[in-house]
């Protein structure tokens, strides 16, 4: 947009607006150029003609959290060009900008010699943007509270879930001892195989609460991984109606963390179980591999059902922990871990849907 129909300028009379242009300066900055640090003196106001900056504030070790964000038409750095005290966050540049700077120094002068309409407008814009920062620090803040109480709560259960898991264990291997006849074999193994997937589904949930995503990351054979993912789960599709089709015409081996990733299945494929209402229901695993620019390539794993379906208005939210819909005992949980693994391992996660159809996950994931 040009500075002339930017509302800050529009704020004023036209003597002053066209001062305000003759003194701008203006200047394109790339993404995650940094425009200036948290603690910083002010010196500029910025006005943003072109592209979308974000504000973060540091949190631990190098992680920032986004509080807002400035478009087109909007500006920021006003708080501390008006009272001089230092930047309340860093600025960084998430979409190519183009921004006008006004130095401090020519503002207050041109404030000093302005009508009290334009102070007002100036003001009434301040508000406007205090009230959506601080509804959105409040939305936060509610967030992490959740987040501590899933955190508590699944260390207790986690405490007492220990000694039965360790009894199942234990009573599955005497019985191991007792019977030496395959079937007997394959039954206790799935036994230890699924309660040790107990332990890492809380480990996850409590790492996931904490807000960190550790990887185990080591190379594995994917299709090998997904056949033993449906052979696991043979019982639960069986008794579910469902038939699991996987299509996976090569073997590929993947650098990530296979049993965060067994999780990551596990999650939509609990989904896709759910979303089946009384009709017979199919799930579809395809796997593909995709050309990137980097030459380095990576896979394209498709999830679908022809189960229930998503709504529109869910579909946005679906990522969103304690996003849950249509169900007795569901956490909103499920997904919001499927995206923090895939986020981890630096992959990407979206999801289509139609009510009634079916719902797809498309994953792609780094080799
Ligand atoms: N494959 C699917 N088909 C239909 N609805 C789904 C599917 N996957 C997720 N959903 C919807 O998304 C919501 C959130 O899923 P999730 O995060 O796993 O939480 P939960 O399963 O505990 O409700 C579910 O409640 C459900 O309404
Ligand atoms: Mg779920």
């Amino acid at each position: 947009m040009e500075l002339i129909n930017h509302q800050f300028i529009t704020f004023f009379p036209p003597e002053q607006a066209q001062k305000l242009c003759q003194l701008a300066i203006i200047e394109t900055f790339d993404h995650e150029h940094l425009i200036f640090k948290e603690g910083e003196k002010p010196d500029y106001l910025y006005l943003v003609l072109e592209g979308k900056v974000e504000f973060r504030k540091a949190q631990y070790y190098d992680q920032f959290q986004v509080v807002a964000s400035a478009l087109p038409n909007e500006f920021f750095g006003e708080f501390g060009v008006l009272d001089g005290s230092p930047r309340s966050a860093q600025a960084i540049v998430s979409q190519q900008a183009k921004l006008a700077k006004i130095s401090r120094y020519h503002l207050m002068e041109i404030l000093d010699n302005t009508k009290s309409t334009a102070i007002l407008k100036l003001f009434h814009y301040i508000i406007q943007r205090l009230r959506i920062t601080t509804e959105e620090y409040v939305k936060q803040l509610a967030y992490k509270d959740k987040m501590v109480l899933v955190g508590e709560m699944v260390n207790s259960i986690m405490h007492d879930f220990k000694s039965p898991l360790s009894g199942i264990n234990l009573a599955s291997e005497m019985i191991k001892e007792l019977n030496h006849d395959p079937q007997t074999i394959e039954w206790c193994n799935l036994m230890t195989i699924q309660t040790q997937r107990m332990t890492s589904m809380t480990t996850d949930l409590l790492d996931f609460a904490k807000g960190k995503n550790v990887l185990n990351k080591d190379s594995f054979k994917l299709k090998e991984s997904l056949e033993k993912f449906i052979q696991f789960n043979h019982i639960y599709f069986t008794d579910a109606n469902i038939t699991v089709k996987l299509d996976c015409p090569f073997e590929i081996t993947i650098y990530g963390d296979e049993q965060k990733l067994l999780r990551v299945w596990q999650n939509l494929a609990t989904n896709a179980v759910e979303a089946f209402q009384d009709h017979k229901g199919e799930i579809y695993i395809t796997v593909k591999k995709v050309m990137t620019t980097d030459l380095n390539g990576c896979i394209h794993l498709q999830f679908s059902d022809n189960g229930k379906g998503i709504s529109d208005e869910l579909l946005p939210t679906i990522f969103d922990p304690f996003v849950t819909f249509g169900k007795e005992k569901g956490t909103g949980l499920g997904t919001a871990i499927i995206k923090s693994i895939i986020d981890a391992h630096g992959g990407k996660i979206s999801v289509s849907s139609e009510l009634n159809k079916g719902t797809t996950f498309d994953i792609y994931l780094p080799i």
